[in-house]
């Protein structure tokens, strides 16, 4: 199992799950009711379930496709530790993983 740990992107919040190794990184947030859209349920059209990855967590992940890093390009407020979730299911073996909201989160939310 991993423990995932959800930041809120004002950094105010800490959400933790355990999950099976396989998992969907997407289906888990969204199960944990964190604020991404997945409107494209995964088929690399749309960026909405763009996250930050810590940085130490980053590398333990398998690496971004190619057509990953470009959908990322047109994500806003993209950082070096972006990645699309709905690409990312749990390695077996990662003990935990941290993942923090991007800033728009808070806007589709209203605030
Ligand atoms: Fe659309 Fe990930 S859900 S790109």
């Amino acid at each position: 199992m991993t423990r995932v740990r959800f930041i809120s992107a004002d950094g105010n919040r800490v959400d933790e799950v355990e999950a099976a190794a396989g998992a969907r990184l997407l289906d888990i947030a969204q199960a944990n009711g964190q604020p991404l859209e997945g409107t494209c349920e995964g088929q690399m059209a749309c960026s909405t379930c763009h996250v930050i990855i810590d940085r130490d967590d980053f590398a333990r992940l398998p690496e971004a496709s190619e057509m990953e890093e470009d959908l990322l390009d047109l994500a806003a407020s993209v950082t070096r530790w972006s990645r699309l979730s709905c690409q990312i299911y749990l390695p077996e073996g990662l003990e935990s993983l941290t993942v923090k909201m991007p800033g728009e989160a808070r806007n589709m939310q209203g605030r």
